[in-house]
């Protein structure tokens, strides 16, 4: 049994910046099932939203947010979290994050921070480092949490399952104690407790064939949340972003939207625009409108992919801002200063997740979500571009405030130790992947940028097999860090598709041919599940 004050799921930008808030406070692990700057947020390309511009205001960052979010934000909760963005962005500053900055025109040398503009901004408001600003934000974060001597990072250990007084069968309200995790590395499971236990993991891209998330995306905190009886709402808004690389060597690489941002233009393999159609903004739409236009255009000529091109900018530019988006392409023979790029939607984003306040606080006491496993009302039906890493800044503050001012019950009962299955099977590997690709191919297939309810139908029967099967697996035999993927990618999908089941309208990111348009009655309500 390992005992600290605050465990910690998760290093992305949300865990990380929240355990560097909680070390005055106590002992803090940040628990993290690979090399601990894998995540999402370590690929996260353009930027980070933030009123820091004379140009532009909080009033205008606030009705962007709830435009893209379709009806669907709550208004306070985007005010909260558009107001406290500049002071977290200092902060992050003082950690020691770099944004790239510019020269002020004629200034004779003075600076400030360079501002990209993305879909649906109305205003240039994205801090970026250069394309890599993910990169940037954890090897910041990483540093100044290496220099805290309050705070452990256990690397290549998976959380497998919340504890709470209810499932240990005690009365009263359902607190979380902890997490049962286990050690990739020595194949034990440890019993890690804790009065305050914050749900840090990220999102779920890998529930879908295509996708521009690494594989640590399993959804393992909403899963996780689900099985110890927490709300989850609106996990029919996934959001597909619009622009990935299509190459059939390259795997989850994203093309910015900053690209987009700089001038960049999508059109058909035949060369021609086709935005102009779908909405005023062109290639600068919202995403869920972008994405919907690709998939119709693909769907319309037959073609794998569309083209995104940026080749009117001068080639020295191009090479400047987007490093690492001109040398992947150029690895895989596409040169985007002479060359269109081709690109198809992915799944990218779940907007949805664990129901928390503002402060972070789920329906389970001691336990918090931040980050993208939550949800707190800001991206409504649809997330503004950037908004992500805003988000996870400002709940992260938030929820280290909210437990500093109000500690948590210290009292616990006791927790036995983890009991699993102690057979080895021979043929688990294959059975797991076999089930992976079943999934992640049906949600492809049925539950993606177009939907009806006939296919959604299709896909919770096909999910409902396969959990079946996964069940016995996961009762019978050692875990493992890929059954235990399995088992919460299988559980995302299914929640996925009862969300969807649920919403008879299509409203942002959810469009079914069923109910092709919004209905006014559905416009501020959550489609909420819970086990
Ligand atoms: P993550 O950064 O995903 O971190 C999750 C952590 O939890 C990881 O350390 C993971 O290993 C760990 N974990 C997960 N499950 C477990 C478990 N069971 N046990 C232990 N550890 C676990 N957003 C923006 O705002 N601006 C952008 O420019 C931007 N660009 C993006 C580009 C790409 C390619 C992608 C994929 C996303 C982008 N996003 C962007 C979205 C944004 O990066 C994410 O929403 C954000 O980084 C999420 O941060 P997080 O801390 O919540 O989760
Ligand atoms: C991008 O750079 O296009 C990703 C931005 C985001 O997802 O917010």
């Amino acid at each position: 049994m390992r005992e600290f004050d605050f465990l910690v799921l998760g290093s992305g930008i949300a865990g990380l910046f929240f355990a560097l808030k909680a070390a005055p406070l106590g002992r803090v692990a940040i628990i993290t099932k690979k090399d601990r700057a894998e995540s999402n947020t370590n690929y996260a390309q353009g930027g980070i939203a933030a009123v820091t511009s004379k140009e532009d205001s909080v009033e205008l960052h606030v009705r962007d947010t709830l435009e893209a979010g379709a009806g669907l934000c709550k208004e306070a909760v985007v005010r909260v979290i558009v107001q406290e963005g500049p002071a977290r962005i200092a902060e992050l500053m003082r950690y020691g994050m770099q944004f790239t900055e510019r020269e002020i025109p004629s200034s004779h040398g003075a600076r400030e921070l360079d501002l990209g503009r993305e879909g649906g901004h109305s205003k240039r408001r994205i801090l970026h480092a250069k394309d890599v600003t993910g990169r940037e934000v954890e090897r910041a974060l990483l540093a100044a949490v290496a220099a805290e001597s309050n705070i452990t990072i256990f690397e290549n250990h998976i959380a497998i399952d919340l504890i709470t007084s209810r499932k240990l069968g005690l009365g009263g309200e359902n607190r979380c104690l902890g997490a049962y995790v286990l050690d990739k590395q020595s194949g034990n499971v440890e019993t890690f407790a804790a009065p305050a236990t914050v749900l840090a993991t990220g999102g779920c891209g890998k529930v879908y064939l295509y996708t521009t998330n690494p594989d640590i995306a399993t959804g393992d905190g909403v899963a996780m949340a689900y099985r110890a009886g927490a709300e989850v709402a609106n996990m029919e808004f996934v959001q597909f972003h619009p622009t990935c690389l299509y190459h059939p060597k390259a795997k989850s690489f994203l093309i910015s939207e900053a690209v987009r941002g700089e001038g960049g233009v999508l059109k058909t393999i035949a060369g021609e625009e086709f935005m102009d159609a779908h909405h005023p903004l062109k290639s600068l739409a919202p995403r869920d409108i972008v994405a919907r236009a690709i998939d119709s255009e693909m769907k319309k000529s037959g073609a794998d992919y569309v083209l995104l091109d940026i080749t009117h900018k001068p080639a020295r530019f191009l090479m400047e801002r987007f490093p690492n988006i001109y040398q992947t392409c150029l690895s895989y023979g596409i040169d985007m200063t002479k060359e269109p790029i081709p690109v198809v939607p992915a799944a990218h984003y779940q907007c949805g997740g664990v129901v928390t306040d503002i402060d972070g606080r789920t329906g389970i006491a001691g336990l918090y979500a931040v980050g993208e496993v939550a949800c707190t009302g800001l991206h409504g039906a649809n997330r503004l571009a950037s908004n992500s890493l805003l988000e996870a800044l400002v709940l992260a503050h938030r929820a280290a405030a909210r437990l500093a001012a109000n500690p948590p019950d210290r009292a616990r009962p006791p927790i036995p130790p983890w009991h699993s299955g102690n057979a080895h099977n021979p043929d688990e590997m294959v059975v797991v992947s076999h089930n992976w690709d079943e999934i992640r191919r049906a949600m492809w297939d049925y539950v993606g940028i177009v939907r009806t309810t006939k296919r959604l139908e299709r896909a919770r029967k096909r999910i409902a097999n396969l959990q079946e099967e996964i069940q016995e697996y996961y009762w019978d035999f050692i875990v493992t860090s890929d059954l235990l993927e399995l088992r919460n990618i299988a559980t995302v999908a299914e929640i996925i598709i009862r969300c969807a089941l649920q919403r008879p309208e299509s409203r942002g990111l959810h469009y079914t041919l069923d109910y092709p348009h919004p209905n006014p009655e559905w416009a501020q309500r959550d489609t909420v599940v819970r086990r």
